[in-house]
């Protein structure tokens, strides 16, 4: 596909999150069970990562399960973790064949115990994949990282290795889960709603947002493109005046 009418490909973003949302109203317009939506999210989801290995994207980062999901119906619960395990081992072997690393954040131990050794077994085999690193937030909410991340530093100032007065951005950024990822420098969320939902709240400090009224099932990488041609318009000033840039 030329994707060169879309964005100028020498300008792409390093990293791209999606809060991909909407699964549920759309197997709702389409009469069926909200479990449907989510199977046909995954259809994006393969899409949308076929897309940015295409573009060579670095990094794309899917909001697939928050802490607060775990208080939806057991039924849509239950639905969802099978279709992550089966998603996930059906898929190993094409993040493989195009070369994708997978990654993943959030309380993997929450999950359930086949869950959760899925994704242990999908991100060894394709550690040393050196195109598209896919990150998965998996019961992941950005309150409980943080938390998360002043409970070692906290253990570490008491244990000596870390001085109060050292403690920085830098320093503190390296206690979060995403410490090795480049900051997203763009954050879709597609179904209409103008919301973070508890997604990388740090990490988005100067993030580009781009909402669209799209479904999650009806996101293709054509809206992916077209989003990144999207963020190539804007002025990124981080606090300077227009002339300074
Ligand atoms: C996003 O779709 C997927 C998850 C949160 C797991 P939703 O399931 O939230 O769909 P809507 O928002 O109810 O339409
Ligand atoms: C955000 O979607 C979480 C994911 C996409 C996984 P939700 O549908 O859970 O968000 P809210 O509750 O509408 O804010
Ligand atoms: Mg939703």
């Amino acid at each position: 596909m030329d994707y060169t009418s879309f964005f100028n490909k020498d300008l792409l973003p390093k990293h791209i999150a999606i809060i991909m949302d909407g699964n549920g109203r759309w197997a709702k317009n389409h009469n069926k069970p909200r479990i449907f939506g989510h199977k046909n999210g995954v259809l994006s989801v393969r899409d949308v990562v076929e897309g940015a290995g295409e573009i060579g994207l670095n990094y794309l980062t899917l909001y697939a399960f928050s802490t607060e999901n775990w208080n939806r119906p057991k039924v849509e619960i239950t639905a969802l973790m099978q279709l992550l395990v089966n998603t996930i081992s059906k898929e190993v072997k094409s993040l493989n064949d195009s070369n994708v690393r997978l990654l993943a954040i959030g309380d993997l131990q929450s999950l359930p115990g086949n869950c959760e050794k899925e994704m242990l077994k999908a991100i060894e085999k394709t550690k040393n994949n050196t195109g598209l690193t896919l990150v998965l937030a998996l019961s992941y909410s950005s309150k409980w990282e943080i938390v998360q991340a002043v409970k070692k530093l906290a253990a570490d100032v008491k244990n000596n290795q870390l001085d109060i007065n050292n403690i920085n951005e830098t320093v503190f950024k390296n206690y979060l889960q995403t410490h090795d990822i480049p900051d997203p420098e763009l954050l879709i969320r597609t179904s209409g709603e103008s919301r973070i939902s508890n997604f990388l709240l740090w990490q988005i400090a100067y993030s580009e947002l781009y909402f669209t009224e799209k479904l999650w099932p009806d996101f293709r990488k054509e809206d992916l493109f077209k989003a990144i041609g999207d963020f190539q318009q804007r002025e990124r000033r981080f606090g300077l005046t227009s002339e300074q840039l």
